[in-house]
């Protein structure tokens, strides 16, 4: 993967933090930046959720760095910041069942700890921002698709956590002038994404029942649909953010997607044919707090980022598939 550089700057002058850097995007982050010989990798992870084997092949880098500690503890994150040029911030508790269990947890990791993470960056002479934030945000609006100035009201807590994020980043970048750009991801997927966990997300975990002849299970009629994401597309966003040259980039959050819409049901028969296996979907009962349909409207991160997503979801779930019967025996 990344055989593509999506910069044109010389990446050995940069140094890079990337909070949640053992998770699943955070991961990906690391791998594109060591191999394309960033100055230095800082990983800032509580390893809540992350998996430091996803950060195995790094650990010997001398570029690379990895600290034990959590974005809620505002001393942690200035030390992390420190002789840091860029900051990826990917840490969260995601889910929104998670969310609806122990709203009080998300919120501290999600809105706090993104708080936290901020200031930090303010007192250290941080250069630019680039966050995650997420499509949950869009909450109860039915239109579709959805574009971002146009949000309904949130339907969980995390919603709501990355809603708050969005409103605090637009106030540090106005009050303080700070270069700070939010990235709404749609459904990504793809290589380190963890098929373990009350929270897994749907396609790591049809992967895991298809190659291991377990239930797969499907919430509601399956016919759901989302703008699903293959992770490179969300490293180029990331790349191109925090390289943008156009002003007008600035202080903004986009969509980050394909721009194409699949079910569900889609999902998992592509997957059924691709391993070959008998399996039937199990169908249960609707997740509560789930939006229901999910399309992005990718043109303001084309015309502002340059953002241009190329693998589609066939040829993701391929490579991904490939990556998960490497490394997820069991
Ligand atoms: N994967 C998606 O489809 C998706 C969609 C929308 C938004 N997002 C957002 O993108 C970001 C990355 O998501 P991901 O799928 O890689 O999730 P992930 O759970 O794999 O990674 C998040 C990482 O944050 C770490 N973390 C959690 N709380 C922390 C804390 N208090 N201090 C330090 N580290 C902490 C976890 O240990 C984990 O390694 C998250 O902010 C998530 O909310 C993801």
């Amino acid at each position: 993967m990344y055989d593509t550089p999506f910069h044109a700057k010389d990446l050995s002058d940069y140094s890079f933090l990337i909070t949640g850097g053992s998770g699943f995007i955070g991961s990906n982050l690391v791998e594109y930046l060591l191999k394309y010989k960033a100055k230095k990798v800082r990983v800032l992870d509580d390893l809540s959720n992350g998996h430091y084997k996803n950060l195995m092949p790094f650990k010997n880098n001398l570029s690379f760095e990895f600290i034990k500690d959590t974005i809620v503890d505002p001393n942690a994150c200035l030390e992390a910041c420190k002789g840091m040029d860029f900051i990826f911030h990917e840490a969260a508790l995601g889910s929104v069942p998670r969310s609806l269990k122990t709203p009080l947890k998300t919120h501290e990791a999600n809105a706090t700890g993104f708080l936290n993470i901020l200031d930090a960056a303010r007192l250290s002479g941080i250069k630019r921002i680039v966050y995650a934030s997420s499509s949950s945000v869009y909450g109860d609006d039915i239109n579709m698709p959805k574009v971002e100035n146009k949000i309904g009201n949130p339907l969980s807590p995390y919603a709501v956590s990355k809603f708050t994020n969005e409103l605090y980043a637009k106030v540090f970048s106005m009050n303080y002038n700070m270069q700070i750009i939010g990235l709404r991801y749609f459904n990504v997927f793809g290589p380190n994404q963890s098929p373990e966990g009350a929270y897994a997300a749907v396609i790591p975990l049809f992967m895991d029942a298809l190659l291991h002849d377990k239930s797969g299970y499907i919430n509601g009629d399956g016919t759901q649909t989302r703008d699903f994401t293959f992770v490179e597309n969300a490293v180029q966003a990331n790349i191109k953010a925090i390289f943008a040259e156009n002003p007008e980039a600035l202080g903004k959050v986009y969509n980050v997607a394909v721009g194409e819409t699949t079910s569900i049901n889609d999902v998992f028969f592509e997957l059924k044919r691709l391993t070959k296996s008998d399996a039937k979907p199990f169908y249960r009962e609707e997740r509560q707090g789930d939006i229901r349909d999910s399309l992005a409207d990718i043109s303001m991160a084309k015309d502002l980022l340059g953002y241009d997503p190329q693998i589609k979801i066939k040829q993701g779930l391929k490579t991904t598939l490939e990556w998960f019967k490497k490394n997820n025996k069991s």
